[in-house]
C-alpha cells in the first residue's frame, strides 16, 4: 500500500488529505431519515419461512416480492447463523484490523491486483477516496482462493471465513430460488444462470471515525454488479444508507439480521422488475464502524440474460445479454458512471 491506511489519517485527522474531503455536498451526508420516521418500512424477511409448508411460505414469498419491489433491500432473520458464530465473524475482523501495520501488510494488495488489504484504489486524480481500509478476498469458487492474500492471524480468521462463506453460499441459493418462486418462475432459474461455477468475494470493511464525518464519505454512492449482496453490519455503529425517491434512509440495526439487497445482474436476470438500488455509507464522529459484505456473481463464462418469461409485448426486454459482467462493472465504475448502463436497451 503506497499511501497511509485511512486508520493511520484517522490518528491525525487536523491533517487530512484533500482528496478524501467533499468540499461542499457533503453536509447533510449524516441526516438520513431513519424509515421508521417516515411511513415506510425496510422489510424483514424470515428465512425459514421461505421454505416452510405452503401457506407460511406464500405469505413471505409474497413479502419478499414487495421488499424486492420496493427497497430493493431486506433484512433477513432467522437465516441460520446463531448469533454467537456473527459475532465471532466481526471478532476476528476486527482483530485484524487491530493488528500491527507490519503484519497486515504481508498481505497487502498488489499493484493492479484486486485482493489482499489496502484502502481505496486510486484511477482518477480527481476521484474522492472512500474513508476506508479493507481486505478483499475472492472465496468462492474454491480452487481460486489465493490463500496468499488471506491472514493468518487472527488464528481463526480463515476457518471462520470458510465457515462464513459456506453458510453464505447455501443461503444464497435459498434466497435465489425465492426471488424466482415470487415472480413465478421455475424454482432454479436464477440459480442455473449462475452456473455451476459462480463466484463470491467477500470484502471487510474498517471505517475509523473522523471528525469531519459530514465531509467525507465511507463508501461513496453505488449499486453493486452483484446478483446479490449479503451485508453483515456493526452491531451497534450505523452508517449504511440507501437512496429511494431522491432521499437517503438509514438501514436501521437488527442485531443478527444480515441486510441483503439485490445487485446489478439480478437487475438484467429479471429484466428490470428488480433493480439494484443505490447506497453509500457514512462516517461516524466518535466511533469506528465495521462490517462485511459478500458479494455473489455468476460464472464468469455464463453469458446473463432477462429471463424469457419476463419479456412480453407490455414489458418488452430492456437489457442485453452480458458475460463477466464484473469486469464491465469496474471499468465503468472507475469512470464514474453507472455500471448498468453497459446492458441497458
Ligand atoms: C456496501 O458494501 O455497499 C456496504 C457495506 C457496509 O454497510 O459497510
Ligand atoms: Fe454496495
Amino acid at each position: 500500500m503506497g499511501s497511509k491506511s485511512v486508520q493511520e489519517l484517522a490518528l491525525n485527522p487536523e491533517n487530512l488529505p484533500n482528496n478524501y474531503i467533499y468540499e461542499d455536498g457533503g453536509v447533510g451526508f449524516r441526516d438520513a431519515l431513519l424509515p421508521s420516521e417516515s411511513d415506510i418500512h425496510i422489510p424483514v424477511i424470515d428465512i425459514h419461512n421461505l421454505t416452510s409448508p405452503s401457506t407460511t411460505q406464500q405469505q413471505e414469498l409474497h413479502k419478499l416480492h414487495s421488499a424486492l419491489s420496493s427497497w430493493e433491500f431486506f433484512q433477513a432473520i432467522n437465516h441460520g447463523m446463531t448469533s454467537l458464530f456473527l459475532d465471532k465473524v466481526r471478532e476476528i475482523s476486527k482483530q485484524f484490523f487491530d493488528l500491527p501495520k507490519e503484519e497486515k501488510q504481508k498481505y497487502a494488495r498488489e499493484p493492479n491486483g484486486i485482493e489482499g488489504y489496502g484502502n481505496d484504489v486510486i484511477y482518477s486524480q480527481n476521484q474522492r477516496l472512500d474513508w476506508t481500509d479493507r481486505v478483499y478476498l475472492k472465496v468462492q469458487p474454491e480452487d481460486q482462493r489465493n490463500f496468499k492474500v488471506w491472514p493468518q492471524k487472527p488464528n481463526d480468521f480463515r476457518s471462520t471465513i470458510l465457515q462464513y462463506t459456506e453458510s453464505l453460499k447455501q443461503l444464497s441459493e435459498v434466497i435465489l430460488r425465492a426471488m424466482a418462486k415470487s415472480l413465478n418462475l421455475e424454482e432454479d432459474c436464477f440459480v442455473k444462470e449462475c452456473g455451476e461455477r459462480g463466484s463470491m468475494f467477500l470484502r471487510f470493511n474498517y471505517y475509523p471515525p473522523c471528525p469531519m464525518a459530514d465531509h467525507v464519505l465511507g463508501l461513496k454512492s453505488h449499486a453493486d454488479g452483484s446478483t446479490i449482496t449479503f451485508v453483515l453490519q456493526d452491531k451497534e455503529v450505523e452508517g449504511l444508507q440507501v437512496l429511494k425517491d431522491n432521499q437517503w434512509f438509514k438501514i436501521p440495526i437488527i442485531p443478527d439480521a444480515l441486510v441483503i439487497n439485490v445487485g446489478d445482474q439480478i437487475e438484467i436476470m429479471s429484466n428490470g422488475i428488480f433493480q439494484s438500488p443505490v447506497h453509500r455509507v457514512v462516517i461516524n464522529p466518535e466511533k469506528e464502524r465495521l462490517s462485511l459484505a459478500m458479494f455473489c456473481v455468476p460464472d464468469s463464462e455464463k453469458e446473463i440474460k432477462p429471463v424469457d418469461k419476463l419479456v412480453n409485448e407490455s414489458r418488452p426486454i430492456l437489457y442485453r445479454p452480458v458475460k463477466n459482467y464484473v469486469e464491465i462493472y469496474f471499468q465503468y465504475y472507475q469512470q464514474g458512471k453507472r455500471p448498468i448502463e453497459a446492458s441497458k436497451i
